[in-house]
């Protein structure tokens, strides 16, 4: 029931992420792009995820980065056009191009909180199929993957106001470290340390 997260999943990603997060900003940029941003991912190397299928359909999905950095870099420089496209209508906000640059520096202010690389970037689960252990699969078999790609930590960033997904992080043994504003929102910030969730572990 979970695969890896594919191109032709993208549409249903997305969906899912504009449901579960539907005040989150990259939400507000449109489910074209959202779609396109997924697909990207996809097929970045520095980006990963898995989608939990049930009767044929995308019920839930988790998305990983092994370098943020790098994920945003290799994004950007094989879909500036089409992003460009997607955007053009939003890039009239200056709102809109403030929360991009803080999107595409963040990165680099994680830097110096000396904060690991890789990130949980995404989690959603549809709401019908929610409080069944998907979320909690899907986490655990990303930090398997991450472990066996030799990445020791992995950090997440969650809105403070998000309860069911700061206990679900907290439940798998993501630790807290930090909080940061971002967009305007307060974010805990979580690491986990990935040799729990080896698979000879
Ligand atoms: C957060 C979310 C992914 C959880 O998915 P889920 O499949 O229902 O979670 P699980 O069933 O695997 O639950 C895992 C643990 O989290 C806890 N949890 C999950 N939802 C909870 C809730 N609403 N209230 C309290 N605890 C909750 C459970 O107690 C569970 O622990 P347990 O197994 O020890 O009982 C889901 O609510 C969702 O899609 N939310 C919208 C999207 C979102 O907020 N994503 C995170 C930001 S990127």
């Amino acid at each position: 029931m979970i695969e890896p997260l594919q191109k032709h999943n993208a549409a249903q990603i997305a969906q899912l992420h504009i449901a579960g997060i539907p005040t989150g900003f990259i939400s507000s940029l449109g489910k074209k792009f959202v779609a396109a941003l997924y697909e990207a991912i996809a097929e970045s190397p520095y980006g990963f995820g898995l989608v939990y299928e049930a009767d044929g359909r995308v019920v839930g999905f988790v998305a990983f980065s092994t370098d943020i950095k790098g994920l945003y870099k290799s994004i950007i420089k094989k879909n500036v056009i089409s992003f460009g496209f997607l955007l053009c209508g939003k890039l009239f906000s200056f709102q809109t191009i403030k929360k991009i640059f803080e999107t595409l520096f963040y990165p680099s202010r994680s830097e110096t909180q000396e904060l690991p690389k890789a990130e949980l970037l995404s989690i959603a689960v549809a709401e019908t199929e929610r409080g069944k252990g998907i979320a909690k699969t899907l986490i655990r078999q990303g930090l398997e993957e991450c472990c066996s790609r030799k990445i020791e930590k992995v950090k997440v960033l969650v809105a403070d106001f998000n309860k069911p997904a700061n206990i679900l992080y907290q439940k798998i043994g993501f630790k807290q470290i930090s909080q940061i504003e971002n967009h305007g929102i307060v974010s805990n910030v979580y690491v986990v340390s990935t040799d729990h969730f080896s698979k000879t572990y």
